[in-house]
């Protein structure tokens, strides 16, 4: 397996003593004089002890301005793929600073709806979206609906005309909708979140001709009124730090779209971000201004909405998981294990993927870290992995808190109750203050759905 986080964009010469780079950290970092670090001009330790470890603590002032960076660099319409990190604190954040949400489950539609984002500031997704999916996002009047299957465009057909209400008892205007499509580029990603190429379950393949085919049948649902069809959407992958492939898939689609007429062009999501040192991932606004070059290039009406959908990038880095610190176990001849007290059920990613991670420990933020060891989980498998190679200071004990930072996308939003293990709080941090977002799951929570 490759890991994402590890293809050519990694330095050779990052030296893997130094202290964490300050780039990992969120936004507000600030090391103290005696190297503990505060985010949010809260003291992290201190959060530990007040609120349990494993902690998931998010830097708000971080999460508002990558979101004002995205709206910035690709003006109203961009959506907060909320897949990367959802609950209703971050959902009303991302819609309070502008952005339009992708939902892409029933799901992630109702946390939306939860925390007051009007239904037409939402995108529903998903290449398997249910009739009852669809049918709330129709009543609900969500703004657009990105199909992608044939039989979607049926079971939209269908479920039009059984005439869906809105809450006022009048019928709603047709559905926006959009067609994804499959444009045959291949991104250097991990193969399990590669969506561009000819072979995947997502959307309608440009190869085979199935794209034009679903063109075809919208502009026909949209001449009768059964929708609006107003776009076309591809998203390539995530993780994804070269821009090239972005601009290869608008050439690919260019001479599809062109011929359309359509108004809203939509390249996904997939923006890479740095997870460990000496990684370096491209500005938004190099993302934004790359697609739009290519678009001018491929003679892309200027009037047309192009728009994206970050998650990653939009959370990963405004948050860092803290752990505490339970064994130190010498493996004589092999390595030393540093077990923490989360793993796996927080964050799969290193499971999942090969995901790498720095790990440092927050009483002496920016100390050397010389010493090689592994950070595990307290789950009952080899793999529950945290940090694979990570390096440590030398004096860490037992009873510390360590800390991984970048865990704030596709972390706690792919949390599970493995083992039982109770899934961990999310705090906010910002101007000296702190507040739960999510409370920690406690024992009984895990009893909840036992009949
Ligand atoms: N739009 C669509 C249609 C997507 O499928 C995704 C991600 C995004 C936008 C947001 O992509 P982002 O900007 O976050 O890369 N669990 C994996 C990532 C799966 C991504 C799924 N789709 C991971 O932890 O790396």
């Amino acid at each position: 397996m490759t890991d994402p986080g590890a293809t050519d964009h990694t330095p050779a010469f990052a030296d893997p003593n130094d202290p964490v780079a300050r780039g990992l950290l969120p936004m507000t970092a600030v090391v103290t004089g005696s190297g503990r670090l505060q985010v949010g001009g809260v003291d992290v330790l201190d959060l530990a002890e007040e609120f349990g470890t494993p902690l998931f603590v998010y830097d708000e002032a971080h999460l508002r301005a990558r979101c004002r960076e995205a709206v910035e660099a690709w003006g109203d319409g961009v959506a907060y793929a909320t897949k990367a990190f959802l609950c209703v604190a971050m959902a009303r954040l991302a819609h309070e600073e502008g952005m339009v949400l992708d939902v892409s489950t029933g799901g992630e539609l109702h946390v939306a709806l939860t925390a007051g984002v009007p239904a037409d500031r939402l995108v529903l997704h998903g290449n398997n979206k249910s009739e009852d999916e669809l049918r709330r996002a129709l009543e609900v009047g969500v703004g657009r609906i990105v199909i992608d299957s044939f039989d979607e465009i049926d079971r939209i057909e269908r479920l039009v005309a059984e005439g869906p209400t809105l809450g006022d008892g009048t019928a709603p205007p047709p559905p926006k909708v959009l067609a994804r499509i499959t444009p045959g580029v291949e991104v250097h990603t991990h193969e399990f979140v590669r969506t561009g190429q000819d072979d995947s379950k997502f959307g309608f393949g440009l190869a085979s001709g199935a794209a034009a085919e679903a063109v075809e049948r919208l502009g026909a649902l949209g001449g009768a009124g059964v929708v609006e069809f107003v776009g076309i959407h591809a998203h390539l992958g995530s993780q994804v730090f070269a821009l090239a492939p972005f601009a290869r898939a608008i050439e690919v689609l260019g001479a599809f779209f062109a011929p359309l007429g359509l108004s809203e062009l939509v390249v996904g999501g997939g923006l890479g971000v740095a997870y460990v040192n000496g990684e370096e991932a491209p500005p938004m606004a190099q993302w934004a201004a790359s697609v739009r070059q290519a678009c001018t290039r491929v003679g892309i009406p200027e009037s047309t909405r192009v728009t994206a959908e970050p998650g990653r990038s939009i959370v990963a880095s405004a948050a860092l998981t803290l752990y505490r610190v339970g064994t130190v176990k010498d493996v004589a001849g092999h390595r030393t294990y540093v077990s923490v007290d989360g793993g796996m059920s927080d964050n799969p990613r290193p499971v999942l993927y090969g995901s790498g991670y720095e790990a440092f420990l927050p009483r002496e933020t920016g100390a050397l870290r010389p010493k090689p060891v592994r950070v595990v989980g307290k789950h009952c498998e080899s793999g529950d992995v945290v940090v694979s190679d990570a390096f440590v200071p030398d004096d860490l004990a037992v009873g510390d808190v360590l800390a991984t930072p970048v865990t704030g996308a596709y972390g706690h939003s792919m949390a599970s109750n493995y083992n039982k293990v109770p899934r961990p709080a999310v705090v906010f941090v910002a101007d000296g203050e702190a507040r739960v977002v999510v409370r920690r799951e406690s024992f009984d929570d895990l009893v909840r759905l036992d009949l």
